[in-house]
């Protein structure tokens, strides 16, 4: 897993300069270090701020590596997620120059650097390289995740436009259509997206903004998402934290530390194919508005039915804590399961998927309210498998929900996430290699 790290990224002198002069101003040289509290092995939590996404840390992890950071790095608190098409003109030369200029800016901004000149020491003829918003700011914990959608390998007129169509790996297809699926193509699909999350929402938005600006003319925004309050825990070490339901969420997810499940359910490994893919994994998001009114006016025993948990402890209805096992065939006096058959926790759940497990990474939204009064709130749910199919299967299986009376499906993307950058190379490189 991605732990903090308190050196600078290995992109040259120039890169060291502006780092310092970003940390300069805020006088923090050193509070990476000052932040390490628990440092530790692989999948040990390293920064008291990181397991309590206290915003605006010293937490800073390492860009490059064998696999991209912002999957099993711990949840950081905020997020900006933004889906990308490329220009209609866009050429195959300007995808790599694209995707090597979001590589060296993501090496930066992730550890607290500005772009380029930054904002404020450039000329003062020209506009500054950085947009200045993340300045003052701490690194933050910032992770900054690349993928690729079905349509940049083949558009929806089936052309090779950047000549990878024969590397598109034959499992990254558009989602099949789910029964109760409401989807708005404003909030579905994309070429390429950039998931930033960082305990400081400036600092997400910062990143966005500035690869947004960096791509201008070589790609443009198609959608993007806000999210705050993590919706899960991706390590022991953190506390579950709640979705706006009000229950505990992410208590039986695929933990950073459990790194057999990490590389049997997460990694793509280098048999499935393509080789390219090998160390990446494929990021589903479904944009899941919920209908909190109806929601709130339902009777806590009846909110707790269809959850399969109580709204306190989190623990199974079939009885004991957060992480006892749930006891499915466990029976009230009466004969009925304690756990009902159409809850969530049964109907997700490994026991009813042919052992299937994914590594859920989403997190709360609200975007204002609508004419009614209503919020315009839900879940932002991201999860990344080593296959697809792992995130189809669930969701098939969630046709019967009691739970969908309450929500409604509403952005839906997948994308395939490359391996992490080497140092010295862009993300991506292997599938231009
Ligand atoms: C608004 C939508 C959703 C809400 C409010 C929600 C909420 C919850 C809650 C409260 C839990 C129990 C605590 C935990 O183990 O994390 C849970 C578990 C789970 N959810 Fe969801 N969830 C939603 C959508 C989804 C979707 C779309 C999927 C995947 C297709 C999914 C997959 C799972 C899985 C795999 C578990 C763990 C089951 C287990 O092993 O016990 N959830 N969810």
């Amino acid at each position: 897993m991605s732990t903090p790290d308190t050196t600078l990224p290995d992109t040259g002198p120039s890169d060291t300069k502006a780092a310092l002069s970003r940390r300069g101003l805020l006088g923090l040289a050193g509070a990476g270090v000052a932040g390490l509290a628990l440092g530790g092995g692989a999948g040990a939590l390293t920064t008291a701020a990181a397991l309590s996404g206290a915003s605006g840390s010293s937490n800073r992890y390492p860009f490059h590596g064998a696999h991209q950071a912002g999957i099993v790095t711990p949840s950081q608190d905020r997020l900006h997620f933004a889906a990308f098409d490329m220009s209609s003109t866009a050429t195959r030369a300007d995808l790599i120059s694209l995707l090597s200029d979001w590589t060296a800016a993501a090496a930066r901004l992730t550890q607290g650097s500005t772009i380029g000149d930054g904002a404020v020491d450039g000329e003062l003829l020209a506009p500054p390289d950085d947009t200045g918003e993340a300045l003052g700011l701490p690194p933050s914990g910032l992770t900054i995740t690349f993928g690729f959608g079905p349509t940049l390998f083949r558009d929806a007129a089936g052309t090779d436009r950047f000549g990878i169509a024969a590397r598109t790996p034959p499992l990254l297809r558009e989602l099949p259509h789910f029964r109760g699926d409401l989807l708005v193509a404003a909030a579905s699909g994309g070429d390429l997206c950039v998931q930033a999350c960082a305990d400081d929402p400036q600092v997400a938005v910062h990143a966005i903004r500035n690869l947004s600006r960096i791509a201008f003319g070589r790609a443009a925004l198609r959608w993007s998402q806000l999210g705050f309050g993590r919706t899960s825990s991706t390590s022991t070490a953190q506390t579950t934290p709640r979705n706006l339901f009000g229950f505990k969420d992410g208590t039986a997810n695929i933990k950073a530390e459990e790194t057999a499940a990490v590389d049997d359910d997460v990694w793509v490994s280098a048999s499935d194919g393509p080789a390219w893919l090998a160390g990446g994994s494929y990021l589903v998001a479904r944009k899941i508005r919920m209908v909190i009114e109806n929601w709130d006016h339902t009777q806590l025993g009846e909110q707790q039915r269809v959850i399969g948990r109580d709204k306190g402890e989190g623990a199974p209805l079939s009885g004991g804590t957060e992480f006892t096992e749930p006891d499915f065939h466990a029976r009230r006096a009466d004969g009925s399961t304690k756990i009902d058959a159409q809850s969530h926790v049964r109907l997700a759940h490994p026991d009813f998927n042919k052992g299937t497990r994914l590594l859920r990474r989403g997190y709360n939204f609200v975007d204002g309210n609508d004419e009614l009064g209503r919020l315009n709130a839900g879940l932002f749910f991201i999860s990344f498998q080593r296959s697809p199919e792992q995130f189809i299967r669930v969701q098939h299986n969630l046709a019967d929900d009691a739970m969908n009376e309450y929500i409604k499906h509403v952005g839906s993307a997948i994308f395939a996430v490359p391996p992490g950058a080497r140092a010295g190379q862009s993300i991506g490189a292997t599938l231009f290699a």
